[in-house]
């Protein structure tokens, strides 16, 4: 949980302005240089009055260079040439693809390969792979003797090796991971301090993209020697009723004949209640608050109160630290389910990785934001972090926004699945990593479950069963609130061993066949659908004929948008929907998944180019893709869903059949083709796409318009909806997802651009080359179309349109004013948008 104190605040304001002054000290003469030392000299005082931590986010100018680079390490060492970047960084996400990076000659058992082959793309064909270095030189406040400092990593991908000062302070594996080091030994209080981290990322480390270097935050920490613990604050709500809650706040102290005050505020930032005590067992205080008719988290009410941790030794204030948390409580039962606040309900969950698409592995609160926002509105409820530890941006906007969140740890234990996977690291670091995923998050009421894994190989043998024990009683002693499940593909394996019923959660990977055997076997009374469907789609790409299939690939190397398509071991999402609404054991599912990701381009693994997933709800742009609205007919309760699809411009296909379907909340529609009846559908249980899609599968295709007609249970028209055909392209439009960006130099908008027709009607099938021009108070960042085939850069600002859209990231400077953005491209009228920055 983050520490965001004022008084921190303060500080760090003035470490910033310091920090600047004494960077350009060296460059300016002495009158400058007295300047900048008071400036130091006062913010030295300011830190040493006030009591408390100062938390400093180490952002901008780092020196970052990519390959090895012998003495890096060192305090004193030449990076001058090095480029200049701002931290989160991803180094691989520039580019360029290219098919030969990572390339594996691997058979994927989990899909049922038994030969191997040879895969391009699987991990994004963008340079991951080899050493990275990052330098950065900071000043820290010299408070007082024996202060402590601390480096916090949010994660760092891969292997960090972290040197302060030229000294080696510490080693972390595991690239998903918090860590953090006690550097309080090689720290220089009062004095310019220079950080370096060497990341390292093995060939065949993955089954996805990674993303590389220091991809999360980085923090420093400075704190009296009398504090609270790192991660030291535990906050669990063991009784929640409508009268009162228990909340129950376990804090850690580093240090002797302290008192501890904690008080409680509601979202308004008012006070509820205080406690003080003085009595530590060991090092840590217990302590027991009631809040009166509490407001319970969840994912419709996301309400959070604030615990604030004050640690005094007498009157003195040592250390303090807020620490938001919800009251809620869960529940798994047998022939109940999963009930939060004590209502029973399913999870509507999606999967995701971790990557933000053109954006790489570098975390972006806009970015995380934006992709919640559509999965709102889609209605999902939940998110289950696969197959690693989550951000800790991504917790609090779940927590503030209301997702229930799934946060997993590991897809390797001690049996590899690729070369240089996690089994590397397993048996010397999984207990410290499960350690670190749990302390660091633990406070956060979206977590409602752990994942020890995901479709380990090691579901095979006795070995692996002590295992998922081990394992799973690691995470109880470090959190006995919350139940720990394993996503399963090897169900039958499972089944025999005693590995599935072991969990707290049994988690079903596909295989919806099993579903009924595994809950007879299983002694839990539930199972979690952990991942299902891996439907494959293309944004705005249609198929003809439509028929179901497994594994079907085409020669553009896209699947078609009919959701009809999966993968040998996957299924469509309407045969999810069937075990989730005629099972109550089944308390749920997280499909597979909701944005499109960078790798993983099944089911052209082995073909080039073709280098991200097809297995997004939305693509990697973010858009919609035509399934969105399959899962929003039923999730989303409170607006209704009316979709048609295809699209309608199919010049050529005049006379031929392109059956046309409906995703809908309402149970029947009548379809019109250019104002003739084509019938009524009703949905009903014949087939479970008939249950959940209205299809009308022989429609003859003409030019003109389709329109469907929603009708309630007397069969009146309630809503309707349409598509028409366009005429050539025009015209640029632009929509931003918000026009008003914090000048921070982070924030971005998402700017989605298509073409229209001289009557405005969109283009669904332009592929127009555009071009992006940017100016003001903010920059072009990226651009990405959704394309799983295209080699284009994210960087560059030019991209041609897929299915006529794309996405332009537009991100603000750290001054306010306008931003200007102008899209053109050949025989287009332009399209022009401001933005401003505040
Ligand atoms: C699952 C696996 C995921 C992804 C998915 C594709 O078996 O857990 O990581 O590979 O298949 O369908």
């Amino acid at each position: 949980m983050r520490a965001s104190l004022f008084f921190a605040h303060n500080c760090f304001t003035l470490l910033a302005l310091s920090t600047n002054l004494m960077n350009i000290r060296h460059y300016l003469f002495n009158g400058h240089r007295k300047l900048s030392l008071l400036i130091l000299f006062l913010f030295i005082t300011y830190c040493a009055a006030g009591q408390g931590r100062t938390e400093i986010t180490l952002t901008d100018n780092w020196k970052f260079e990519k390959d090895k680079h012998e003495g890096a390490g060192a305090k004193e060492f030449n990076d001058r040439s090095w480029s200049t970047v701002t931290v989160p960084h991803d180094w691989a996400i520039s580019g360029p693809f290219d098919k030969e990076i990572d390339k594996q000659m691997v058979a994927i058992t989990q899909n049922g390969e038994t030969t191997p082959s040879e895969k391009t793309g699987r991990t994004g064909a963008l340079p991951y792979t080899g050493e990275g270095w990052y330098r950065k030189t900071f000043n820290l406040p010299a408070v007082k003797k024996g202060q402590e400092t601390l480096l916090v990593f949010d994660g760092a991908m891969s292997e960090a090796k972290v040197y302060l000062n030229g000294t080696f302070v510490g080693q972390w594996n595991y690239g998903y991971n918090s860590f953090w080091l006690d550097v309080s030994k090689y720290a220089l209080p009062g004095e310019t301090n220079t950080l370096a981290v060497q990341l390292s990322n093995r060939p065949l480390s993955s089954r996805w993209y990674p993303g590389a270097g220091l991809y999360r935050n980085v923090h420093v920490l400075v704190k009296d020697a009398q504090n609270i613990e790192q991660w030291g604050v535990s906050v669990t709500t063991p009784i929640v009723n409508a009268q009162f809650s228990k909340v129950n706040i376990k804090t850690k102290v580093n240090g002797s004949n302290l008192r501890l005050v904690t008080q409680i505020l509601d979202k308004q930032g008012k006070e509820l209640s205080s406690q003080s005590a003085q009595q530590a067992f060991g090092n840590e205080f217990d302590q027991n608050i009631s809040v009166a008719n509490p407001q319970l988290w969840s994912p419709e009410s996301p309400y959070l109160y604030t615990a604030v941790s004050r640690v005094y030794e007498g009157d003195v204030l040592k250390d303090e630290l807020k620490t938001r948390f919800g009251i809620r409580e869960l529940n798994y039962q047998a022939n109940k389910g999963f009930s939060l606040n004590g209502k029973v309900r399913k999870f509507k969950g999606v999967c995701l990785h971790h990557d933000l698409g053109p954006l790489g592995a570098a975390i972006n609160v806009a970015a995380l934001r934006r992709q919640l926002t559509i999965l709102k509105d889609m209605g999902c409820d939940a998110i289950r972090s696969s197959h690693n530890m989550p951000s800790p941006e991504q917790l609090e906007l779940c927590d503030e926004m209301g997702f229930m969140f799934l946060a997993e740890s590991f897809d390797e234990w001690a049996k590899p699945k690729v070369e240089n996977g996690y089994h590397l690291y397993f048996d010397k670091d999984a207990e410290k990593d499960v350690v670190n995923l749990v302390r660091a998050n633990r406070n956060h009421p979206s977590i409602v479950m752990w994942s020890a894994g995901n479709e380990v190989p090691d579901q095979w043998g006795a070995e692996g069963v002590k295992r998922a024990k081990w394992l799973q009683d690691l995470f109880h002693r470090e959190d006995p609130t919350r139940p720990v499940t394993v996503g399963m593909d090897q169900v039958k394996a499972v089944m025999e061993s005693g590995f599935g019923a072991l969990l707290d959660v049994p988690g079903l990977n596909y295989r919806v066949h099993l579903y009924e055997e595994a809950n007879t076997k299983f002694p839990q009374g539930f199972i979690l659908g952990s991942e299902t469907a891996s439907t494959v789609s293309s944004r705005g790409i249609y198929k003809f004929p439509v028929v179901m299939a497994k594994d079907k690939q085409y020669d553009d190397l896209q699947s078609s948008s009919y959701d009809m398509e999966a993968c040998s071991w996957s299924n469509l999402p309407d045969d999810d929907f069937v075990m989730q609404d005629d099972k109550p054991w089944v308390i749920g599912e997280f499909v597979w998944t909701g944005f499109d990701y960078l790798g993983e381009p099944t089911p052209y693994d082995e073909k080039w180019p073709s280098r991200s997933s097809y297995f997004g709800i939305c693509d990697l742009a973010g858009i919609p893709k035509d399934r969105y609205y399959l899962y929003r007919s039923r999730w989303n309760k409170d607006k209704p869903t009316l979709h048609i699809l295809p699209h309608w411009n199919w010049e050529g296909r005049e006379g031929q059949t392109t059956p046309v379907f409906v995703y809908t909340s309402y149970d029947s529609a009548e379809l019109f083709l250019n104002g003739k009846s084509l019938g009524k559908r009703k949905k009903d249980k014949s087939t479970p796409q008939n249950r959940y899609r209205l299809m009308w599968n022989d429609v003859k295709y003409e030019p003109g318009t389709l329109k469907v007609v929603a009708l309630d249970a007397e069969g009146k028209p309630v809503a309707e909806e349409k598509v028409t055909t366009a005429g050539k392209p025009y015209k640029i439009v632009l929509e931003a997802d918000t026009k008003q960006l914090a000048a921070d130099g982070k924030d971005i908008s998402f700017v989605t651009v298509s073409v229209v027709d001289k009557e405005g009607r969109p283009c669904p099938t332009a592929t127009a080359q555009l071009n992006f021009k940017v100016s003001g108070k903010g920059k072009f960042k990226a651009v990405c179309n959704g394309d799983a085939t295209s080699l284009e850069s994210f960087e560059k600002p030019t991209m041609k349109l897929f299915s006529g859209k794309l996405v332009v990231l537009v991100q603000s400077a750290k001054e306010a004013g306008q931003i200007n953005l102008e899209v053109k491209g050949t025989s287009l009228k332009s399209g022009k948008m401001q933005l401003s920055t505040k």
